[in-house]
């Protein structure tokens, strides 16, 4: 391949990633929650029943904020199942994934999982089953200090302090026919707004997202946003996005340039929620929750295909094994959340452990990190910092993406996906700066030359690649590092140039200490 060179300047930058950018999801949904994060009676559980294999493995991963309890499973959640003495709580059939909920696992649990963890806790409440007296009294329950039915219920189940949530979303893809108590974008949009006017009447230091379109190519894509944003403007800081890249047609370089998409879909929405603010002459800005993305394809289910016999209680369902070339698709949606820190100020990586997941567990058994993980690591805990505008020479190919969700089959054209996908990050506070680059050509071999102005000295600190020559290698429990990252070797500096040979079909991660 030719040399594909890259220009960017240190005063030029898209925006400041918000530490909420990277973000992961909870929910009650198969081994995500039991047998995943907790499991009491594992060999490595505390005393409340959390795997601490599982939260080395989390601390590494290193997630900001965290979903939960849904998903689909919000949309028939009552919160008040899971609170208040374990043996009290209610075993309920779970519609969303035709499950036995045995509630032992709550509001409450979660808190504590997250404070352990480090990371801000994100609440989803019910806008399918129910509306905005449920989800008013939830805020008080979990954020009002004391002296209420609500408040003190809390603290007699023995949480006294406030939980304190700041991020709220409300309801979970509303627009998807598939939810318990779907709603058409008008009657979600209402329901919405009221919710979302009594929630900060309780706390008003809180943040509300507005549940956007379930994918790109549902049907009612676009005039959604509208109609809702139309509804709740005034009253809500977020509008979600939510995206699984699949490879259903086996086409590698089209599952490639599907974040090429992604960024085609932030855009939009971008441009949309601006349109509802011109027409209201308003400068306020709606920021975006990209509050569901990952690839997910070879364990999606239909409903029929969800009856599982004898309402089993966290069947291991959504257990989707990730290859090589996952990680690869995965570590290009990565870079498309990076290139709009601007407007996409949260983000939640859907899911954490064993449901579509980084992060596998034998129950009983060992933890262990799929492919994915590999990039999400590299993102969240390199990925800090203000990310820097870049001019691309790079070849380009055609592609034909494939995505069946909704009523539809699409295919949706990407006409030059450029080779290099690339998002250079710079730290100032840690004098580094950060190249995440993938080379999307399978065949060929990058000479990669960038030329980063206005730092002075440059001097590589590090520099990592992800790749197989089986693009079809997985990792399990008997391999569990088949595929991990190995060092990039001969990545040199040279005056403001930084040169580096990308192998085909790769990820890499160049930081280059630019500390003066
Ligand atoms: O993450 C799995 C499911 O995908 C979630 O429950 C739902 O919101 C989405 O359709």
């Amino acid at each position: 391949m030719r040399n594909v060179d890259v220009l960017l300047h240190r005063d030029f930058e898209i925006g400041v990633t918000d530490k909420r950018l990277f973000g992961a999801f909870i929910e009650h949904l198969g081994r995500c929650v039991y047998n995943g994060i907790y499991e009491p009676g594992h060999k490595t559980a505390d005393k409340q029943g959390f795997r601490q294999d599982v939260m080395a493995l989390v601390r590494e991963l290193a997630p900001t904020i965290m979903r939960y309890p849904g998903g689909n499973f919000v949309s028939g959640y009552n919160w008040e199942d899971g609170v208040g003495p374990v043996k009290d709580r209610p075993r309920r059939l779970d519609l969303a994934w035709m499950s036995t909920e045995p509630n032992s696992f709550g509001t409450n649990e979660f808190i504590d999982w997250c404070r352990m963890a480090d990371i801000e806790p994100m609440l989803a409440v019910n806008l399918g089953t129910r509306a905005g007296d449920a989800a008013r009294n939830m805020v008080e329950y979990c954020n009002h200090p004391s002296g209420t039915t609500l408040s003190d219920l809390r603290r007699k189940h023995g949480w006294d302090k406030p939980h304190d949530v700041k991020f709220w979303c409300l309801g979970n893809e509303m627009d998807g026919p598939w939810q318990m108590e779907a709603k058409t974008a008008t009657e979600y949009g209402r329901i919405a707004v009221e919710a979302a006017k009594m929630m900060p009447w309780i706390d008003p230091s809180i943040e509300l997202a507005a549940c956007g379109s379930s994918g790109r190519s549902m049907p009612t894509y676009g005039a959604w946003e509208q109609t809702v944003l139309e509804h709740t403007f005034d009253h809500v800081e977020f509008i979600s996005l939510h995206t699984y890249i699949n490879n259903y047609a086996g086409d590698t370089p089209a599952f490639l340039a599907a974040c090429d998409l992604m960024d085609s879909f932030i855009d939009e929405v971008v441009a949309i929620a601006d349109a509802v603010a011109a027409r209201r002459r308003s400068s306020k800005r709606i920021m975006l929750s990209f509050d569901e993305w990952n690839v997910w394809y070879r364990t999606r289910r239909n409903r029929q295909e969800r009856v599982l016999p004898g309402w089993p209680v966290a069947p291991p369902i959504l257990e989707e094994i990730y290859n090589m070339e996952d990680a690869l698709a995965f570590g290009g949606a990565c870079i498309s959340l990076l290139n709009h820190a601007d407007r996409v100020k949260a983000g939640c990586l859907a899911q954490l452990v064993n449901v579509i997941a980084p992060i596998m567990t034998e129950t009983g058994g060992p933890a262990w990190r799929q492919t994915i993980f590999h990039p999400f690591a590299h993102f969240s805990n390199f990925g800090r910092g203000r990310v820097l505008r870049t001019q691309i020479d790079s070849p380009t190919y055609a592609a034909n993406y494939y995505d069946p969700r909704g009523p539809q089959e699409l295919y949706f054209p990407v006409p030059a996906a450029p080779n290099l996908k690339l998002s250079a990050v710079h730290d100032d506070k840690a004098g580094m700066l950060t190249l995440f680059a993938l080379n999307r050509s399978l065949t060929e071999e990058m000479p990669l030359r960038v030329a980063a102005k206005g730092f002075g000295n440059l001097r590589v600190e590090k520099a990592l690649q992800l790749h197989h020559a089986d693009l079809k290698a997985i990792n399990s429990k008997a391999a569990p590092d088949k595929v991990a990252p190995t060092a990039l070797s001969a990545v040199r500096i040279d005056g403001e140039h930084v040169h580096a040979t990308l192998k085909p079909a790769s990820w890499n991660v160049i930081r280059v200490n630019v500390a003066k």
